[in-house]
Formats: C-alpha cells, structure tokens, sequence
C-alpha cells in the first residue's frame, strides 16, 4: 500500500527523537480516547450489550496505556491532549470525526437505532484495520525494545475487537460486501489525508533545524 510505504520511514525518524517519539505516542493515545468517547456517546443504555461497553473500556485503557507511555517518554508535559504535545492533532481527530460523518451518510436511510449502530460497526471496523497495521509498523520499526512489548496486549485486543465487528457486519447487514467498499473508499482517502499532513509537518521540522 502506497501510504505504508511512505509511512514507514517517517516513523523511523519520529522513534529517533525522544521529544518527537512522545508525540507520536500521545497522538495515538489521543485516538484511542476519541474511539472510547465515541463508543461511549453513541450508544443507547438501552441496547448497549455486554461486548460493546467492553470494547469502550478497552479503548479508554488503550488510551490511559499510550497515556503513561508518552509521559514516560517525553515528561510530565504530555499529561495533556494540547496541540504542542501532538502531531498533527487537529488533522487526526479530522480523520475520526469525518470517517463517522460520512460513514454515517452511508446509512441515511435506515432509523435512528439501526443507523448509529452500522455506523458504530463500520467506523470499527475500518478503525481497527488501520490501527493493525499503523501499529503493526510502529512495532516492526521499534524492534525488541520495551515499547514493542507494551504494544502486544494492546494489539492482541485490536484483533478481538476486529473479528467481532466483522462477524456482526456479515449477520446484520445484508448488503455488507457494497457498504464495506464503500466504506473503505472514504477511510484510504482520509488515511492518505493524514499521512500527507505527517508527513508535511516532519518535513517542516526538519528544514526549520537546519
Ligand atoms: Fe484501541
Ligand atoms: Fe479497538
């Protein structure tokens, strides 16, 4: 896939620099809470079973988990969510909100109920993809170190999460082979939207230390 390619070395100069490192960490700590928040705000108690709110409080200790990590890495500073200790903040929780806007406008016909929840499986669906392989990467570029090996759990229950949205998907919507196309078409070009702003803001740094 392009963007990976085009990934892979970023990352290996964001590891380089610890400052930089934090970051990164604490921008995908960013994410996982936005998925906790999401998962949290568009449920109905009503109809909010035993494995989606398990799935909402595994995010959110994703998110505390890259949290203690960032801080680890860069310092107390990266307790926050502000601007400065993310990279490219503002275009990362663009990515989120849009993918559940548009995924959203996917299932504009059905009612309230039906809609939130394709929209809460698709959006995980196409999440926990990009998330497999985005840390899948990061892992690969870490090598052995004790970073790589926080990752493990963390990525094993991206799996579980994965496989049961992909099980819901295929029992509860019939037409899921077009939605999943389509679906997948807007979050590659969001995902490519993102990386370009990274990407762009590495560069940025770069030619300013020089
Ligand atoms: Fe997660
Ligand atoms: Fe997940």
């Amino acid at each position: 896939m392009n963007e990976q390619a085009n990934l892979e070395p970023l990352v290996g100069k964001i590891v380089k620099d610890p400052q930089l490192h934090a970051r990164w960490i604490n921008t995908f700590s960013f994410l996982e809470y936005i998925g906790f928040r999401k998962i949290v705000k568009s449920q109905q108690a009503e109809t909010l079973n035993a494995t989606t709110l398990g799935h909402a409080v595994e995010e959110g200790r994703h998110a505390l988990r890259l949290k203690k990590l960032a801080i680890q890495t860069g310092g107390p500073a990266f307790e926050s969510y502000t601007a400065d200790v993310l990279l490219c903040g503002e275009e990362a929780e663009d990515y989120f909100q849009s993918l559940d806007h548009q995924c959203e406008a996917l299932f504009a016909d059905r009612n309230e109920a039906a809609r939130s929840r394709l929209t809460y499986l698709y959006v995980t669906w196409l999440v926990e993809r990009r998330a497999l392989e985005v840390y899948g990467l990061y892992k690969k570029i870490l090598g052995a170190g004790p970073v790589a090996q926080k990752l493990d759990g963390l990525l094993a229950e991206e799996v579980g999460h994965l496989r049961q949205v992909e099980s819901e998907i295929a029992q509860n919507d019939p037409q899921h082979e077009t939605h999943a196309r389509l679906a997948e078409a807007l979050e590659t070009k969001l995902y490519e939207a993102f990386i370009g702003a990274l990407s762009a803001s590495i560069s940025a740094r770069a030619d300013a230390s020089l």
